[in-house]
């Protein structure tokens, strides 16, 4: 049985509060105005929008909530970062780690990548764990060696315990944001690569299991050939996030690209 394809909007720093609030609204109407199901969604405001989205639209309607960062301490002198606990005070269900801006711009790397994600599962979130290469590398011929690092890193930081909430995005930096997205060839390569690993560490059953999303310059007119891939569970969304009529037709069109 195929898992249920995940799709998950990253804010990254935009939508105040009353913008994510009036975001939702008109998300979540589209849906029920479609008489389509919204499970398995989820958007990652930024911090100070959270408690907005989380009061427009409750848990069961469907849309899970999320951050865009975590650190591993549960407290202590760490200016400016956010602890597993205080993410789940405020409602949080997912946290993206070891996206390409935070590794390219605030110097994160596979340790920080490892920490935020065994802190994250132990404290009942789901990780969204990013990998994925730089242009230079993939011109290099680099990508295969650069995405099995990373993944390694994260998964022996994985609780076996655990691994139900864990998901896997892979997001050629080369294709964030530039509107040039992998081409469902490409991103089947990469995600056959990453199942081959999640198979190694924790069985054929759980390893199958995991969602694999694909992210970068995803809209509602290439999602389709990309879900249609055999390895590819969903997306992680950044500009086609950001206003709710092209998320929901994003997410519908790769919904039925998935099941046909
Ligand atoms: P994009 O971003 O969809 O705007 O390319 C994806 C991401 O950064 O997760």
């Amino acid at each position: 049985m195929k898992p249920t394809p995940l799709f998950l909007g990253n804010w990254k720093m935009h939508m105040l509060p009353d913008e994510a609030a009036q975001y939702m609204v008109r998300f979540v109407e589209g849906f029920s105005s479609a008489q389509t199901q919204l499970p398995d969604t989820g958007i990652a405001p930024p911090l100070v929008s959270i408690p907005a989205v989380s009061r427009t639209v409750s848990r069961d309607q469907g849309v899970l909530l999320g951050a865009q960062n975590v650190h591993w301490e549960s407290s202590g002198a760490h200016t400016g970062e956010i602890s597993p606990q205080m993410l789940t005070a405020l409602g949080v269900d997912f946290v993206i780690i070891g996206h390409s801006e935070r590794r390219q711009m605030y110097g994160e790397n596979d340790a920080h990548v490892a920490l935020r994600t065994k802190a994250a599962l132990e404290h009942g979130l789901t990780a969204v764990v990013c990998v994925g290469e730089t242009e230079q590398e993939y011109k290099s011929g680099k990508t295969t060696e650069i995405v099995v690092r990373q993944i390694k890193a994260a998964l022996e930081a994985t609780p076996a315990e655990h691994v139900s909430r864990l998901v896997v995005a892979y997001e050629p930096v080369w294709a964030i944001g530039t509107g040039l997205a992998a081409t469902p060839e490409q991103a089947c390569a990469v995600h056959e690569l990453l199942r081959q690993k999640l198979v190694e560490r924790f069985g054929p059953d759980q390893g199958a299991s995991i969602r694999i999303l694909y992210g970068g310059s995803t809209k509602p007119e290439n999602i389709g050939e990309l879900l249609s891939q055999p390895e590819v569970q969903g997306a992680l969304v950044g500009g086609a996030s950001l206003k709710p009529d092209v998320f929901r037709q994003l997410i519908e069109n790769g919904r039925k690209a998935y099941w046909a």
